[in-house]
């Protein structure tokens, strides 16, 4: 199967508006492959913003605008949440959900974050969902029953044909924002891990998905990841901050 690559820049809680401008001038001078989609996920405040240069430049194309969390609801008395249908309408197509941020810091469970995708997907979003083993886990030779036990819920809740519409991103915890990077050929081993637990649900629907391998991915590493049958793409936190980086990693990405 050949899959379009993806390349989405998670800013976490940094940015600012200034790095939002720069960051739209810089995609301008870049010769993006068709088969390659670059997403950035700024902060809540930042979007409109994000769209509306985006909108200015004629970027809408080459770049589609995401966000990092969503609200399990479609509306209601949920002080300070976001929910799907406010994001759509703000021209967001993606949502990182499930990151191991806020399964850690915020306590979300794979159950939580199964409804989440299960909202985001009837509003129409695209859910890029997170899984990913800690060190111990690894070390212990947990890392196909953690990632199994974080996919699990979400097939039950959403059913597997509907992956179809879904991104996967494998972070492993251990190298987010460490500067430790999972070899190509561990990453490799492990998404086709991923891939294969999806196929045993539904072949056809496992060669479509696409899996993006997050984990302090840079400039200097990614030529090597992305060359893995089985990774198609990044989700990249520190390195996307910087300009510079962020647009050696989309133009390395090739796709199909
Ligand atoms: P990193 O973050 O690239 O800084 O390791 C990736 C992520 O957390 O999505």
């Amino acid at each position: 199967m050949k899959r379009r690559a993806i390349i989405a820049a998670n800013w976490k809680m940094n940015g600012n508006l200034s790095l939002v401008k720069d960051m739209i001038d810089g995609m301008q001078e870049l010769q993006l492959n068709d088969n390659v989609q670059v997403v950035i996920c700024p902060s809540f405040p930042y979007l409109a913003a994000f769209a509306n240069f985006a909108q200015t430049e004629n970027l809408q194309k080459s770049i589609q605008l995401g966000c990092q969390n969503v609200n399990e609801n479609q509306s209601g008395a949920y002080t300070g949440e976001v929910s799907p249908d406010m994001l759509k309408e703000c021209t967001v197509k993606y949502v990182i959900i499930g990151h191991s941020e806020r399964r850690s810091l915020f306590n979300e469970s794979s159950v939580l974050v199964a409804k989440k995708v299960a909202t985001a997907l009837e509003a129409g979003l695209t859910p890029i969902l997170c899984i990913g083993e800690s060190e111990a886990e690894r070390d212990n030779a947990q890392t196909n029953s953690v990632l199994s036990a974080q996919i699990k819920p979400v097939i039950d809740e959403i059913g597997i044909e509907k992956f179809a519409d879904v991104v996967v991103a494998y972070e492993p915890v251990w190298a987010i924002g460490t500067g430790k990077t999972a070899s190509p050929e561990m990453a490799q081993e492990t998404h086709q891990f991923i891939r294969q637990f999806l196929a045993d649900n539904n072949a056809e629907i496992a060669d479509k998905v696409p899996l993006l391998y997050g984990g302090s991915m840079n400039a200097a590493n990614c030529e090597q990841l992305l060359a893995q049958t089985d990774i198609d793409g990044g989700l990249i936190g520190g390195a996307s901050l910087k300009v510079d980086e962020f647009k050696i990693i989309c133009s390395t990405a090739k796709g199909y």
